[in-house]
């Protein structure tokens, strides 16, 4: 049967890209294309939707871009053919993911876990965690609620709108979850105001005997 985030995101797709235009452009551009400057290796770009990480996948980078929605995906795909950057489309769930154990260097997912609820975060982090090599790295970008009052009074105001529209809250636990998955936390940082937060998070080496 077809998962509510999986009808939300039939219908989103439609909407995705325009309702987020000013937000890509005075907002997120900036912050994508720091997030993945420098990264290197085969990389899953999860939860990747109508592409919008494409134009800064870096040419050193050999890109998987993965999502539960073939609507988004097709927007993907079209983003893919249009900046001739390669990069694979893969069909897939978070919760299932696709994937041989070890097949990524790093895995970059923005704006996917304040999707996701919370019952099932740590279950998709513990395949994140599957499908990254010892040493691997997660780069989260998401959404908190700001401490500031009149922000988080704003944000209290949008959230029933954000969440019909996308799915999307504000106060999911995935610092939590993170932790609770096994990752060590290596970066956490805000990249906007006090409410987009970076997380980075590294699959642990087995010690050496
Ligand atoms: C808010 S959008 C973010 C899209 C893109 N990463 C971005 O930065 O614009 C969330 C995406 O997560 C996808 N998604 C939701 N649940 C998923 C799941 N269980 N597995 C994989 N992707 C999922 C949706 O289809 C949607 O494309």
């Amino acid at each position: 049967m077809e998962s509510p985030l999986r009808r939300l995101y039939r219908r989103a797709s439609v909407y995705y890209d325009v309702l987020d235009w000013p937000l890509e452009r005075f907002r997120y551009g900036r912050i994508r294309r720091e997030l993945w400057s420098g990264l290197r290796g085969r990389i899953l770009d999860l939860g990747a939707g109508t592409g919008r990480n494409v134009p800064h996948y870096p040419a050193a980078a050999d890109v998987v871009a993965a999502d539960a929605s073939p609507e988004m995906l097709e927007r993907a795909r079209a983003r893919v053919a249009a900046e001739n950057r390669g990069g694979r489309i893969v069909l897939t769930d978070a919760l299932a993911l696709d994937f041989q154990d070890g097949e990524f260097d790093a895995c970059v997912s923005t704006f996917l876990f304040c999707v996701l609820p919370d019952e099932v975060q740590e279950r998709a982090l513990r395949e994140v965690m599957r499908v990254l090599r010892p040493g691997g790295t997660l780069y989260l970008l998401e959404y908190v609620y700001s401490r500031v009052w009149w922000r988080r009074l704003w944000m209290r105001v949008l959230a029933p709108g954000v969440e019909a529209l996308y799915g999307a809250r504000f106060d999911r636990d995935t610092r939590t979850h993170l932790l609770d998955a096994g990752f060590s936390l290596t970066e956490e940082r805000y990249v906007h105001a006090d409410i987009i937060l970076k997380l980075v998070a590294r699959k642990e080496q087995p010690l050496a005997r």
